[in-house]
């Protein structure tokens, strides 16, 4: 690590030669300026951590040059030092941003005292401004194809309203990165965002995880619970999964919706609740209402704006933007050296069919950062599902032969098949790891397990 540098601003030689002394014992690099003219030249060329200026000087005095300073780089703490510290010079040179005071004669003790608090006080604004810049990187959406520019006027549509948002696509898309996009970029922004994943809360703890309970209410209710509803009250709720409700859930959501009040269960008070909704889901709605699973009403409130996020796949120009943002970003993350990527390698990536979309690239992309030796990664790096999806998407065979495939009636049925083969597949991939598998198509585990249930999917099926 370099050494912290202070710039000491005095015309006295022996101040100047004592504070050497002093900061260089304690390990600082010391710069000394004789003048101010010569100090903020030195500011600008050796850019120091901190300056001591005095005030008294021949030529330039200190507050001009704790004025020239500030202009320079408002984030340089000064420190001003002065012999003829009377309250009005100490008064203005605060007023002016100077961070500390001290009147000679000091002990050096007080100088390196008000250094420390003054270093400390500037590494926090830069961590937090780091941190903010983070948060910020985390939350960008890259893409400029026509597809996710729609999708990114959609949300500054939605953003300022206060409209219900239906999000939909297929898992990894970006679906909550829209929602939150949104809620960040509207007036409740500095209220809260509260997030319900829906098909990973079991059907029976919903509905008190939504709407509260008081105590007693139910077997196991010994505390009361106020509801994500009431907690987002002022703010926003993002309804995750929402196509996973049961029927009772949905016709309270409806109720909420409708009347803007929620009741605690056990409770018969009614409670206000100004909340915007914006809810997402990887399933087809449209369909879910035909075969009578979801509320047709229900879907008209959610859907008062609806956003549709397309797959990866279907605007692969997205994919070498996305794939530099990651390399970079993983980079910074794992502290290895950034790596170029070959044109062989894009392209592959552009070819390959992500099934789990974006969170299946970042993926990809942050094993490639780790796991790739050299500077640049070939597309002999990739992995081999990857690097063998060239001239297109072949089907995976379905595990009970193509049979099945041919005998598929409908789209719906063709899909159903490619799906199950796809997961025994990548389930076989990785060793009947469910957590593993989960992770690297993509999807949440719950999302998997139901998965599993619904095509029967177990180990044994597997031969
Ligand atoms: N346009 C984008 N630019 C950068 N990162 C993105 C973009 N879209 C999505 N991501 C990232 O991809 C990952 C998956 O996105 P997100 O969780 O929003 O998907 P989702 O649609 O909610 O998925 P699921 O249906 O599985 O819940 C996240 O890490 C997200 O930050
Ligand atoms: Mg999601």
């Amino acid at each position: 690590m370099p050494k912290t540098r202070i710039l000491v601003i005095d015309d006295e030689a022996a101040i100047r030669d004592s504070l050497r002394m002093t900061l260089e014992y304690e390990g600082y690099d010391f710069v000394g300026a004789a003048t101010g003219q010569e100090g903020i030249a030195l500011a600008e060329r050796e850019a120091p951590d901190l300056v001591l200026l005095d005030v008294k000087m021949p030529g330039m005095d200190g507050l001009e040059v704790l004025d020239r300073l500030r202009a320079m780089n408002d984030a340089l703490p000064v420190v001003v030092i002065s012999g003829h510290g009377t309250i009005s010079t100490a008064v203005e040179a605060t007023k002016k941003g100077a961070f500390d005071f001290i009147e000679k004669p000091f002990a050096s003790e007080r100088v390196l005292v008000s250094l420390r608090n003054a270093l400390d006080q500037r590494r926090l604004r830069d961590e937090n401004r780091s941190l903010k810049k983070a948060v910020e990187v985390r939350h960008q959406m890259i893409g400029e194809s026509g597809a996710l520019k729609q999708v990114m006027a959609a949300v500054g549509r939605a953003a300022p309203t206060n409209a219900t948002v239906l999000i939909q696509g297929e898992s990894g898309v970006g679906k909550e990165l829209v929602a939150r996009t949104i809620h960040r970029n509207s007036l409740r922004s500095r209220e809260r965002f509260v997030q319900v994943n829906c098909a990973a809360i079991p059907e029976e703890l919903i509905e008190s995880e939504l709407f509260g309970h008081e105590k007693g209410s139910f077997t196991g209710a010994t505390e009361k619970q106020v509801g994500k509803f009431e907690q987002a009250d002022r703010g926003t709720i993002f309804l995750d999964e929402v196509g996973d409700m049961s029927a009772k859930t949905q016709a309270k959501v409806l109720r909420v919706l409708q009347e803007g009040e929620v009741e605690r269960l056990g409770s018969a008070r009614t409670i206000k609740v100004d909340v915007r909704v914006i809810a997402a889901t990887n399933k087809n709605l449209e369909e879910e209402i035909e075969k009578g699973r979801f509320r047709e009403d229900l879907y008209f409130r959610l859907a008062v704006i609806p956003i549709f996020v397309p797959p990866l796949r279907e605007r692969p120009e997205d994919i070498p933007l996305l794939v530099r943002h990651y390399m970079e970003y993983f980079s910074r993350e794992n502290n290895v050296r950034p790596k170029r990527i070959a044109a062989g390698a894009i392209e592959a990536l552009q070819r390959y069919r992500w099934k789990g979309n974006i969170r299946e690239l970042r993926n990809t992309v942050e094993r490639l950062i780790i796991m790739t030796g050299g500077d640049t990664i070939e597309a002999a790096d990739l992995p081999d599902g990857l690097r063998s999806s060239s001239g297109g998407f072949v089907p995976p065979k379905p595990v009970g032969g193509d049979a099945d495939q041919a005998k598929a009636g409908t789209l719906r049925e063709f899909k159903e098949n490619a799906e199950r083969a796809f997961l025994v597949e990548k389930l076989r991939e990785n060793g009947w790891n469910i957590s593993k598998t989960a992770e690297v198509i993509g999807t949440p585990r719950s999302n998997l397990y139901k998965k599993l249930e619904q095509y029967q999917i177990t180990q044994d099926s597997d031969g």
